[in-house]
């Protein structure tokens, strides 16, 4: 039998107010049969959908709809290209050197001094990138990509994913910005028991000569920290990698209506304590993907961010010719 405080109770939690006067609550006594049947009321009431869905569809819509054009500036001289990369590795090399479980994953759990307790979920949840990876190619179906194909991992970290990315692939090549990160990368990856994978500093945005094309390259929670000049130029590298039938899956945010990008500007100020986040608007990524021969299998709006204003995609592409 219901009562006069659940009724209050389920007010206070669905509503976020008291119920209006004694006659309601004497009403739902009267004709409610239960809790459950007070709470579907409540859930299904006018108010409840005016006061929390609304809300709720406005933060998504805002962020798709009513976007104004932003400012973006995404091509710059060579020279410029690498005063960046400058400001990225000295960025993420500190991050390495200081905190680098938790600058893969930001969750205090991979902070330094909690890390030993939770290492296992850290090192397992890389897992679920690779699953993630085979759904996208299953459904777009593209490969099976297994033993009998490479693949570049960009943006390895400390190789969380590089580990289960080189049990399925025939070898990985992953490539890092920072030494710190992928001295971790590598020996978490040897202690693995796994040799198939080999592990590159990048040191320029100059191709490595020693990267050949490959079946699959992936790359997530990686270009999101770059400006949008160099999400450019890697996002143009990773299609020229790309073997004909080969595949790319890319994390990239593409729009927030608060982010605009100007490279003076953004070289003359100090590098921030944490990291930097940016976007490269998804025409350009398209743009690149035509030059560079590779079509769009399937996009889809992704929680990497987990900001309500920024839109992140992720994008599978495959080379045609
Ligand atoms: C958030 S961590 C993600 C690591 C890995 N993708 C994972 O999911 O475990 C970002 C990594 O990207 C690397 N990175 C960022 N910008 C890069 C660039 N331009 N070139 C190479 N590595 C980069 C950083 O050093 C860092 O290890």
């Amino acid at each position: 039998m219901l009562t006069e405080d659940q009724v209050v109770v389920a007010y206070r939690a669905l509503l976020g107010r008291e119920p209006e006067n004694q006659e309601i609550v004497a009403n739902w006594l009267r004709h409610a049969p239960g809790f459950e049947s007070l709470c579907r009321g409540l859930l299904s009431s006018e108010e409840f959908l005016q006061k929390f869905l609304a809300e709720r569809f406005a933060g998504i819509m805002s962020r798709l709809e009513p976007g104004p054009p932003i400012s973006v500036e995404w091509q710059v001289e060579p020279g410029i290209l690498e005063q960046m990369l400058e400001r990225i590795k000295e960025t993420w090399s500190r991050l390495g050197e200081t905190d680098p479980f938790w600058s893969v994953l930001s969750a205090e759990r991979f902070r330094g001094e909690n890390f030993a307790e939770n290492a296992q979920i850290y090192w397992n949840s890389g897992r679920s990138d690779v699953e993630f990876l085979n759904r996208w190619l299953a459904r777009n179906h593209a490969g099976p990509f297994g033993k009998a194909h490479s693949c570049i991992e960009y943006g390895c970290g400390t190789g969380r994913v590089t580990r289960w990315l080189a049990e399925q692939f025939s070898h990985v090549t992953a490539l890092d910005v920072s030494a710190p990160h992928i001295g971790l990368a590598r020996d978490h990856v040897l202690r693995a028991g796994l040799s198939n994978a080999r592990f590159i500093v990048v040191e320029s945005l100059a191709p490595p000569p020693a990267v050949e094309p490959v079946d699959v390259v992936f790359c997530r929670i990686v270009l999101q920290h770059n400006p949008p000049p160099v999400i450019a130029l890697l996002v143009e590298q990773f299609f020229a990698w790309l073997k004909p039938g080969g595949v790319a899956l890319l994390q990239v945010p593409t729009y927030s209506a608060r982010y605009t990008f100007d490279a003076r500007q953004y070289l003359a100020e100090p590098l921030p304590p944490g990291f930097e986040m940016h976007l490269l608007p998804q025409q350009h990524i398209f743009a690149l993907a035509e030059k560079q021969h590779c079509r769009l299998l399937e996009v889809e709006p992704d929680d990497c961010l987990g900001w309500h204003d920024w839109i992140s995609n992720t994008f599978l592409f495959q080379k045609t010719g």
